[in-house]
């Protein structure tokens, strides 16, 4: 069964497409919104209808709690307990941003149950994006929001991602920009001292040690099952239809594998290399422009594994990338991105 999608532009002077957004929220539809992480599939987080709609538009099981957005503080008042003087250090560093806590919810009757999958926890992320925070003001809703990909897909960082996805099946998508950061948000576990980040993003430890001061922050160990708090960890994610090979040889040694290849094998690599592969036929594509660049690396990467998707590729080769507090966040998705879980 397939809906009509909506595309729509946001024209900031144009009140009537929020007045229409605020309705659409209301009677529990869904509309994909732009943010600076990756694009999120919105509804209502109040709402049941709306919330249970994003499960079923994702292929998303009902164990996986959502995020919740939103644009001004006031709009957690009675809802989480924002009373705890490091959470407010981190407020105040990290927000508007690429930042999700995990907070005790202290009533638990606002927020749908669909949100929160039945824990006594409430993840919330006030966005940066001037589009999502156009939609939040405006609109004055909670947003609950996932990315809005279909389940176990790389996470859409361009509109046209979403539109591949999810045409036929939600109700509108915001046509906009691509994601300044592309990679999800730093979620902290703040319900327990010292904090945990359940999964890393562009918000690292070091940052979050330079606001709370050492020792106040580690990074929970996902590989471990049996230590797995935020529970979308656990799902094969950021998958590529191709396998996806982290080499962990020598840059030589692959070159080697490399340089008899055809176009149904893709490499992911850096320019700085260009001139060493200009006999080579496989199907190349650059991360950034080195890999010391781990913005640029976080921005390109989920684009770039879904444009293989899209060029029968049946292989993906990338030299295994130093995993730093930096890099930690896309050494984690690279590695989703391959395990066969
Ligand atoms: O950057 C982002 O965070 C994007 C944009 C749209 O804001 N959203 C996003 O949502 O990545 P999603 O649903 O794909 O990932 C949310 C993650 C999941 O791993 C989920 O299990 C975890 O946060 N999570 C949500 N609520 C939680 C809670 N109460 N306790 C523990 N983990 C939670
Ligand atoms: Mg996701």
């Amino acid at each position: 069964m397939s809906i009509k999608t909506e595309i729509i532009e946001i024209n900031i002077d144009d009140n009537q497409i929020f007045e229409k957004l605020k309705d659409y929220y209301k009677k529990g539809k869904l509309v994909a919104i732009p943010t600076e992480t990756v694009y999120g599939l919105s509804a209502d987080a109040t709402n049941d209808k709306g919330t249970k709609n994003i499960y079923k538009a994702k292929g998303r099981p009902s164990d996986n709690p959502l995020i919740v957005h939103f644009a001004k503080l006031e709009q957690l008042d009675n809802i989480v307990s924002l009373d705890n003087e490091n959470v407010k250090k981190l407020i105040s560093a990290f927000w508007p941003g690429p930042m999700t806590v995990i907070l005790p919810i202290i009533n638990k009757g606002i927020i749908s149950k669909n949100v929160t999958a039945g824990l006594d926890t409430l993840a919330v992320r006030m966005p940066k994006n001037k589009v999502a925070r156009l939609i939040l003001e405006k609109t004055n809703v909670l947003l609950a929001a996932p990315s809005a990909n279909t389940s176990g897909k790389p996470s859409p960082t361009k509109f046209e991602h979403v539109y591949n996805d999810l045409n036929g099946k939600i109700d509108v998508i915001i046509k906009s920009e691509i994601s300044e950061l592309g990679l999800e948000s730093t979620v902290i576990d703040c319900t327990k001292y010292p904090f945990a980040i359940v999964r890393p993003g562009s918000i690292t430890k070091d940052d979050i040690e330079k606001v709370l001061g050492e020792g106040s922050i580690y990074y929970n160990n996902q590989e471990d099952v049996t230590k797995i708090i935020s529970p979308g960890m656990k799902y094969r994610h950021y998958s590529p239809d191709a396998d996806l090979i982290i080499y962990t040889g020598s840059e030589d040694s692959l070159l080697d594998i490399l340089k008899n290849k055809g176009s149904e094998i893709g490499f992911i690599t850096y320019e700085n290399m260009k001139n060493k592969l200009e006999n080579f036929s496989v199907n190349i594509k650059y991360l950034a422009d080195s890999e010391e660049n781990i913005e640029e690396c976080n921005k390109n990467l989920y684009n770039i594994l879904r444009e293989y998707d899209n060029e029968n590729v049946e292989k993906i080769y990338i030299l295994d990338i130093l995993e730093t507090d930096k890099s930690k966040a896309l050494v984690n998705r690279l590695r989703k991105a391959s395990s066969k879980k």
